[in-house]
């Protein structure tokens, strides 16, 4: 076997077999065949496509390609949790708490942010004292005696998804459903959870800018999942904006304290709940949505939401005290405020010009190496669907000086669109799961 066959089957539209993919994901990890052939198979696949089942075996190799995580040592069914991403998901740190006040035990490993706002690991170590950096250990511990905790990913997890990720950002082949679902999922196969709860964003704001695209991204990792023995549920929402108000690390830990006060924007507290009841459901801690709904609402109203947010910090050396007294949170130097331009309705609010906007106030990073300012950022005082007057405050800049709270404020108004017609969208277009695609988010399972 050798690659230039591999190459000329899937140029020729003809699948691959389980060996012939191993051969790949091992050659990739080995080194042992260059990056212009790897790329030349990537562009095949991207073009050509793949079947669900070539789709799964690639997974399977890539998730195999490094180390995987034991969380046996956990009792029940552990679920882990994944968005697609978008411009102010800070839907963990709401939602971890909610679910482990709720009894599910919630072990997350998570990441750094490239670009936009920063990942959850970094909107944590906004918090003064917090640490990311567990001992397994720590980890074991604290989930076992209190049900949640988070650490960033040391481990060397899908190694072939990295190697593949760099070739495929530089060669045009990101764009392929087949090969973002297998480098998803091949990290959540090596993380060891038993089910997976996806939120697969849908929008102007996001990856997948159309419904057809991300049910399709949806069907082909819930297929992934079931294949290899996990059970995944794919929600596909809406994202035609930043979700929520605050974009930025510390802004967005105070939003998702807020959230947890039952003080939390309308559309980011709807996703936490519509989450964390799948969590519940999957983790069968929930007999179906409207109970687990039910059961996350009063861990809200009771307060046991909030105080295992305080555990949680308090276990990872964070100072618990910003749950009640958010201002202990990092303060920007400058805040500058955004007025609108004129008096209309705001018709939309692109995240992707968001997201830019935080990149000059340094809430995220473009490259690895650059270093974060958590206290930046934007609250967003209107939403898309919201009239506002001629030079009513539309936004807060939070920056480190005037200088680049100025350049902001330019690309900011840029992402704001005024009209006459705003759709509003249910925050849950549809979901997939075994038993295939649900439109009715009340559909008891
Ligand atoms: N996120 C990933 O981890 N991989 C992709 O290919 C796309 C998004």
């Amino acid at each position: 076997m050798n690659i230039i066959q591999l190459i000329e089957k899937k140029r020729d539209k003809n699948p691959l077999t389980a060996e012939e993919i191993s051969f790949f994901v091992q050659s990739v990890c080995d080194e042992t065949i260059p990056d212009y052939q790897i790329s030349a198979l990537l562009m095949a696949i991207c073009i050509n496509g793949m079947t669900d089942e070539e789709t799964a075996l690639l997974t399977n190799a890539m998730a195999k390609s490094g180390d995987t995580i034991d969380l046996s040592y956990i009792d029940g069914i552990k679920v882990d949790k994944h968005s697609s991403g978008g411009v102010g998901d800070k839907v963990t740190l709401a939602v971890a708490p909610m679910a482990a006040a709720c009894g599910l035990p919630t072990a997350k490993m998570s990441g750094r942010g490239l670009g936009f706002s920063g990942g959850t690991i970094d909107k944590l170590e906004s918090i003064p004292g917090f640490r990311t950096s567990l001992t397994e250990e720590e980890f074991v511990t604290f989930i076992k005696r209190d049900g949640i905790a988070l650490m960033g990913q040391t481990k060397n997890v899908a190694p072939a998804d990295k190697k593949l990720y760099a070739l495929r950002d530089v060669t045009g082949t990101v764009p392929s459903i087949p090969l973002i679902a297998a480098s998803i999922m091949s990290k959540k196969l090596a993380c060891g959870s038993d089910a997976i709860v996806l939120d697969v964003k849908c929008g102007s704001g996001a990856f997948m800018k159309t419904p057809e695209e991300a049910i399709k991204l949806a069907r082909s990792m819930e297929s992934i999942g079931r294949q290899n023995g996990r059970r995944v549920t794919a929600l596909i929402t809406n994202m035609d904006q930043p979700l929520g108000n605050a974009v930025g690390n510390a802004l967005e830990v105070r939003e998702a304290i807020e959230t947890l006060k039952g003080n939390g924007p309308s559309d980011f507290t709807e996703l936490c709940l519509t989450i964390g009841s799948f969590m519940l459901v999957s983790g069968e801690k929930a007999n179906d949505l409207p109970q687990a709904r039910k059961m996350l609402e009063t861990s809200i109203q009771n307060g046991s939401a909030l105080n295992k947010f305080k555990q949680f910090i308090s276990n990872q050396g964070g100072d618990p005290s910003v749950a009640d007294d958010p201002s202990l949170l990092p303060n920007a130097n400058t805040v500058r405020i955004l007025r609108s331009p004129c008096s209309q309705l705001i018709s939309g609010i692109d995240g992707e010009k968001v997201g830019n906007a935080a990149l000059t106030v340094k809430a995220g990073r473009l490259v690895k190496t650059d270093i974060i300012d958590h206290s930046c950022g934007f609250i967003l005082l209107a939403k898309a669907g919201e009239k506002v007057e001629k030079g009513q405050p539309i936004a807060e800049i939070h920056a480190s000086d005037e200088a680049s709270a100025k350049q902001a404020e330019e690309q900011l108004l840029s992402a704001y669109t005024f009209g006459d017609n705003f759709e509003e969208k249910p925050m849950l277009l549809a979901y997939v799961d075994r038993e295939g695609i649900h439109y009715d988010k009340n559909n008891d399972r």
